[in-house]
């Protein structure tokens, strides 16, 4: 979001209010150009390597955006059926999907690898599954936790001992056994360590332990070091360095290929590196309550639309779109739902008055898709500004949709 000289906020010119008076609030935008710039971003850290990014769609699964990143040539990672199926109806084709489940029922396997997906597979239980059920005619992945600790919170760490994630690497010799019982095809080997990661160094650990692991496979045609690149929350936030961790992880991944005697490609599952800046959570200012304690902004939404800040503790910034240049005040950002859904604590915020359009950033990723129907409330539209032009890309709720799955006795 750009400010202008005159003191107004614009994405890609257009006035948050016009799109707040046109579609509503509270509403998601979502800016294409972000988009577009982040994946080049992305592609030019690894220059020279055959590397490809497959969009972790959990971040955010509307089918605009989908579509988009099909545009632009990023394939696609899936934890579910149902992100399987709006992929494909995105467009993609079952080839350019990866599954990578946890823990799920093994038809929903059947119905990925039938799409065409390939599969990470992660635990000894599916690999036997997958081995039994496909022998040597299917190809699939083996997701490997290499017991490192790294992410933002402990919420989102995915690859330390304690976590339910993959197949521990300390379970080699059993995997190799499934392996070899069935003649399970193993083209490639995934881990995913964790979001919010900000330093190359646990990336490159977990390199070095799946380079490693992989000496016991012949066959492989993949490394895939998953997603988790930290972006910025906070104006100024460290976040991670891609020129850096690309040619790092180049130079190993180069190497390792040289020693393992064959050019393979290197995949990486990005969310939130790839929109989570490109968002805005658009809400209204309800209500503002002068406690003796405190200074309360109540606004058109909460946990229900934006559960990051209750749920990991998580920083968004907020700016006051409507009166940029007011006099600065701490202020408590509370949502409208019968919960503690503090948005921000003591957040220095240009005066705020009821009426006023409120921005929190960094709302592309793990916004919407994590949002719920609590209190009744309704999710909000969504819309893309792609090429200057705002086009709504999910319509908001009505009661309708919260009735339509119940029956009534
Ligand atoms: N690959 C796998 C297997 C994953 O489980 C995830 C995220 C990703 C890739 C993408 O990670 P990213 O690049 O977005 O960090 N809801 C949390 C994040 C949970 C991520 C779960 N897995 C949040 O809002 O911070």
């Amino acid at each position: 979001m750009q400010l202008s000289d005159q003191n107004t906020y614009s994405v890609q010119g257009i006035d948050p209010h016009y799109l707040v008076e046109q579609f509503g609030s509270p509403l998601y935008v979502y800016d294409g150009t972000t988009i577009r710039r982040k994946v080049t971003e992305l592609q030019h850290a690894f220059p020279g390597i055959n590397m490809k990014i497959k969009y972790a769609c959990k971040a955010n699964t509307n089918l605009s955006i989908l579509r988009l990143m099909r545009e632009i040539g990023v394939e696609l990672d899936v934890v579910s059926p149902g992100e399987l199926e709006m992929g494909m109806i995105a467009g993609y084709e079952g080839s350019q999907i990866t599954f990578t489940p946890s823990g799920v029922p093994f038809e929903e396997v059947r119905e990925a690898v039938e799409a065409g997906a390939i599969v990470n597979v992660d635990s000894i239980p599916l690999l036997e599954w997958f081995g039994q059920t496909y022998g040597n005619t299917k190809p699939c992945l083996i997701r490997i936790k290499p017991n490192v600790a790294a992410g933002g919170n402990v919420k989102i760490m995915t690859a330390h001992a304690d976590s339910k994630f993959g197949i521990s690497v300390l379970l080699l010799d059993e995997i190799l056994e499934v392996v070899k019982k069935y003649n399970i095809k193993i083209i490639g080997l995934h881990q995913h360590t964790g979001s919010d990661i900000k330093d190359a160094e646990p990336f490159l650990k977990v390199a070095d332990i799946l380079f490693e692991t992989a000496k016991h496979f012949p066959d492989l045609e993949v490394i895939d070091l998953g997603g988790g690149f930290k972006v910025s929350y906070l104006p100024g936030d460290a976040i991670t360095d891609m020129d850096l961790l690309g040619k790092k992880i180049s130079e190993r991944f180069e190497k390792f290929c040289s020693e393992y005697g064959r050019k393979l490609q290197l995949w990486f599952e990005p969310g939130k590196f790839l929109v989570s800046e490109s968002g805005y959570l658009f809400v209204k200012t309800t209500v503002v309550k002068e406690d003796p304690a405190r200074h309360f902004v109540h606004v058109d939404s909460g946990l229900n639309h934006l559960i990051r800040p209750m749920m990991y503790g998580s920083y968004h910034h907020i700016l006051n779109v409507t009166n940029p240049t007011g006099e600065i005040k701490p202020y408590n950002v509370v949502g409208y739902i019968c919960e503690t859904d503090t948005f921000a604590s003591d957040r220095n915020l240009p005066e705020v008055r009821p009426g006023d359009v409120l921005a929190f950033l960094n709302a592309g990723a793990y916004g919407l898709t994590m949002s719920s129907n609590y209190n009744a409330r309704f999710r909000p539209a969504e819309i893309l500004i792609d090429h200057g032009q705002a086009k709504l890309i999910r319509r908001r709720e009505t009661l309708e949709d919260l009735l339509k799955t119940q029956i009534e006795i």
